[in-house]
């Protein structure tokens, strides 16, 4: 059985909880792969409204086993505040939610160093959400990060946390004029939460592989959107981690096999934090798109910047993670606007382009070439079948397919379970 990837296709926020949640309704097994609790993916049960950061969207539907992957950088804080959440909510995890002894450990230092780093760079901020996500993964990558399986050994996680704050405490004091953190404060949390999450560090790749040799559906979620990736986003305006469909292999653990992938496309486009936004409306349309959509971040609660299509983002993505399909979400908001543009291409100077530069003095200059669509006048909210779109929304439709060359698969027109059209 193929694996059932999830990813965004855009900047984040294209609603790949409400995705994640439906799919995982015939699955037995989700995994999330990268990046931490930077991410805020919503899921409505009913009228419940659940905002997941760290645990798999899947911990909704009680007969998921559900996977924090290696590739992900864990806030031991925010992990507990979310099975609080759940806790109070009668969602039972026991027995079903497992942490991989790989994942890296945000400590409060990392928060800070993120602080600092950002207001050190002024103008030039990246806007990130403050979680500690850049360092963390900076120190996985110069291999000195703290690992899941480090808090299962104190008198070693002793040595590792102090060989890192006297680095730590030496920037933020002599570089960033930062107060230090204090080692008994970072020895104190690390043991308080070592204990707190012992009970979910287990080895889980042996889960994952005995899940594949039984053939069982798996899904593997991704967090942030692939023009957020590190390698393929628009850098330096990205997150640290790989968001694109190839990070699912590495952050779960799954060696590359024949699986699904599924883009989430939202059917207009919205990016928190700085950087390049070619189709970026800041007129009274983009205040629409914004309140319609309720734009505000799920995690940081920022107003999202909000702009129309953009298909020169869409076709990269769509290359760069090799989709198989796209869940195109709330297009239900898009409902009541007479027109409705799309992005084909961009203007530098004289030149078309296609593709997204990677020079971002150029990402950040290009102008952006419209199609222009007449809109659709009635809600699409409680449409159930393709049959029932209006024709400009089928028309809308139709162009997203072709210039992708990948179907529409799901087509969600509401934030609820069953908002969701299966063409
Ligand atoms: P994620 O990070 O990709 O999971 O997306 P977020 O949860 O940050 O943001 C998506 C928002 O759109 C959430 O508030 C969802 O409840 C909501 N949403 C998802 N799909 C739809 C849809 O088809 N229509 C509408 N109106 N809202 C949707
Ligand atoms: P989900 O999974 C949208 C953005 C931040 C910032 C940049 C770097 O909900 O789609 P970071 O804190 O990761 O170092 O910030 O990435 N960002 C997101 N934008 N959705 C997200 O997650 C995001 N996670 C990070 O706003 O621009
Ligand atoms: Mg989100």
């Amino acid at each position: 059985m193929p694996v059932q990837i999830v990813i965004g296709a855009q900047w984040g926020d294209e609603g790949k909880g409400k995705i994640i949640d439906v799919l995982s309704e015939k699955m037995d097994l989700v995994i999330r792969y990268q990046g931490g609790a930077n991410a805020g993916h919503t899921v409505y049960v009913g009228d419940k409204k659940y905002v997941l950061h760290l645990i798999p969207s899947g911990i909704l539907r009680e007969n998921v086993q559900c996977i924090i992957g290696g590739g992900v950088v864990l806030d031991p804080q925010a992990f507990i505040e979310e099975l609080d959440i759940l806790s109070k909510a009668g969602i039972n995890y026991t027995d079903r939610l497992f942490i991989s002894p790989r994942t890296h450990i945000i400590f409060p230092y990392h928060k800070k160093l993120d602080a600092q780093s950002e207001s050190s760079k002024g103008k030039k901020s990246i806007g990130t959400t403050g979680r500690g996500i850049g360092p963390a993964y900076a120190d996985k990558y110069g291999r000195h990060g703290i690992r899941a399986i480090d808090l299962l050994n104190l008198d070693s996680l002793k040595i590792k946390i102090e060989d890192n704050l006297k680095f730590k405490n030496f920037v933020l004091e002599k570089f960033y004029n930062a107060e230090p953190e204090s080692l008994e404060k970072t020895l104190d949390f690390a043991k308080e939460y070592a204990s707190k999450l012992k009970p979910y560090i287990k080895e889980t790749l042996s889960l994952i592989h005995s899940y594949q040799k039984e053939d069982k559906p798996i899904l593997v979620e991704g967090a942030q959107g692939a023009l957020l990736d590190i390698d393929y986003g628009s850098f330096p305006y990205v997150t640290s981690s790989h968001p694109v469909a190839g990070g699912a292999f590495i952050g779960s653990g799954i060696a590359p096999v024949k699986s699904e992938i599924t883009g989430v496309l939202k059917a207009y486009l919205t990016r928190v934090g700085n950087g390049p936004f070619p189709t970026e409306l800041d007129d009274q349309i983009g205040e629409d798109l914004r309140k319609c959509g309720h734009e505000y971040g799920a995690t940081t609660g920022r107003p999202r910047r909000c702009g129309w299509l953009d298909m020169v983002a869409a076709r990269y993505s769509a290359q760069v993670n090799g989709l198989t399909n796209i869940a195109l979400t709330k297009l239900d908001v898009l409902s009541g606007f007479d027109t409705i543009k799309v992005c084909t291409s961009y203007k530098y100077k004289h030149e078309e382009l296609e593709w997204i530069p990677a020079d971002e003095n150029i990402f950040s200059a290009v102008e952006p070439v419209y199609k222009t669509f007449k809109g659709w006048n009635r809600p699409v909210d409680t449409c159930t079948s393709f049959s029932d779109l209006p024709d400009e929304t089928k028309e809308y439709i139709a162009f997203i397919e072709e210039s992708l060359e990948i179907p529409v698969k799901y087509i969600s027109v509401g934030q609820r379970r069953d908002q969701i059209i299966q063409k």
